[in-house]
């Protein structure tokens, strides 16, 4: 418990009513989606602008008070828990769309805003914000960058990284930083709007951002594919990405979509039933690539690859093949899932899917998988659910054992071991498997730069 003093300063900078102590606030704001760790923040103070921000910060240094920045606290690996009595500097009412710019397609925002927010003013423009997941209902576009999300558009149009074209940051030394100001070619030396993107909040608080949009999405056909064989996977993706631009290439297994279809009462897309399923998209506006997606719909059933498979004839068919993939996660919520986050070239996976089955088979026979995913971007979730006769922390720990073996694994396929959901507290301890003793002791040089005290989100990421 902070004491009263620095209550009321607080309380002075951001204003009485936007320092919240409640029990309730404090379990909220001091959680993100994961559920191993205890919420128990000190305090959690709401600024309405960087100039509020810088001065929470400055007053953070002088008393030494760790903070953890919070967004939308969708995230998956701990990055916005505060379990250690911090101080939660939540961005909710930085949230304004400041300033759009149609020539330049550029939108200045506040890092609070919500990401399906930032998406209907761009359609409101007649643009595109590609960046696009489950969770964008809540998830901010602050912790979007922070954590540099992907989502289900990324084999087309990339990570949040792409589209972040400016950054107004306060660093961890309560400096100002207006970084790129939305140009799109700037050689001035180091960028260091891109080390903050992806950064979990270790090196500043993103307070504003600069976002290019595009051109609007074209009217899609979605295909699922049920397929016998992982391998078989990536024939169909190889098939159809050598003549279609693809807008997502996703994957799911029959365990994922039995869950889903008992949970969320979704239709299954057809009677047979496989042990994998692909889902694909492509804009088909122009009828000649219809043409060429049902040729090669053809192709695969012909050269027999595929078990099943169905074509969307309409945007509400596209949107119900779609949920069968997106409502995943939410459905595992109930499993208390343990979450593997994994990417490897697409390549190097059907041997390294097999070098997992083997590793579980042999030395975790009790674990129930889910593997779902991003397989278009080379982006595996295997999900672990608790079993019944294991409690949280039992389970937790043969997790956290059973994410070393897989590190070393990651390792030996030149992999990821956060391919999108990030680092935080879930994979601070496996780091080492994807990046070298070198490389983590530069981070923490560069952390000292930006925050010489320490403050901010402290233990997430790197120690
Ligand atoms: C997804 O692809 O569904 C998200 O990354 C969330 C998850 O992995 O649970
Ligand atoms: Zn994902």
């Amino acid at each position: 418990m902070l004491d009263k003093l620095i209550i009321s300063q607080l309380r002075e900078i951001v204003g009485n009513k936007n320092v919240r102590l409640s029990d309730e606030d404090l379990t909220d704001y001091g959680m993100d989606r994961t559920t191993i760790w205890t919420a128990d923040p000190s305090v959690v103070v709401l600024p309405g602008c960087v100039a509020e921000v810088q001065k929470v910060v400055i007053f953070a240094n002088e008393y030494k008070l760790a903070i953890v920045p919070s967004g939308g606290r969708t995230g998956l690996s701990g990055g916005a828990v505060a379990k250690d009595g911090e101080i939660v500097v939540a961005m909710d009412r930085i949230n304004q769309i400041f300033d759009f710019n149609k020539v330049d397609c550029i939108v200045s925002v506040g890092a609070g805003l919500i990401t399906n927010k930032l998406q209907e003013f761009a359609a409101g423009q007649n643009l595109f914000y590609p960046v696009d997941f489950a969770s964008s209902g809540s998830s901010q576009i602050g912790g979007n960058i922070a954590t540099n999300a992907g989502g289900i558009n990324v084999i087309r149009y990339g990570m949040t990284r792409q589209w972040v074209a400016g950054l107004v940051v306060v660093t961890g030394c309560g400096e100002i930083l207006h970084l790129n100001k939305g140009l799109i070619k700037n050689n001035t030396g180091y960028d260091f709007r891109h080390l903050f993107i992806g950064s979990e909040g270790t090196l500043g608080l993103i307070c504003e951002a600069t976002i290019r949009l595009t051109r609007p999405k074209g009217a899609s056909t979605v295909i699922v594919l049920g397929i016998d064989s992982f391998p078989i996977i990536l024939e169909v993706l190889k098939a159809f990405s050598a003549e279609i631009n693809l807008t997502a290439f996703e994957f799911f297994s029959q365990v994922a979509l039995d869950k889903v279809i008992n949970f969320q009462g979704h239709n299954a897309p057809f009677k047979t039933k496989a042990p994998f399923y692909a889902l694909l998209e492509f804009e088909s506006s122009e009828g000649s690539v219809l043409d060429t997606g049902l040729r090669l719909f053809d192709e695969c059933m012909d050269k027999g690859w595929v078990l099943d498979g169905v074509m969307s004839q309409s945007l509400r068919q596209a949107e119900s093949l779609w949920k069968l993939r997106e409502d995943i996660s939410e459905t595992l919520w109930q499993y208390e899932p343990f979450k593997n986050d994994i990417s490897v070239l697409m390549s190097r996976m059907p041997e390294f899917i097999k070098s997992v089955e083997i590793i579980i088979e042999q030395k975790y026979p009790y674990f129930e998988l889910v593997w779902y995913g991003h397989i278009g971007d080379g982006n595996l979730h295997l999900n672990i659910l608790k079993p019944e006769n294991l409690t949280s922390a039992q389970f937790v720990e043969r997790c956290s054992n059973f994410s070393k073996v897989l590190g070393e694994l990651i390792a030996k396929y030149g992999g990821s071991v956060s391919a999108e959901h990030g680092v935080g507290l879930l994979k601070k301890d496996v780091l080492h498997y994807s990046r070298t003793e070198a490389e983590i002791k530069l981070m923490c040089e560069v952390k000292k730069v930006f925050d010489p005290n320490g403050i901010l989100n402290p233990g997430k990421l790197i120690d």
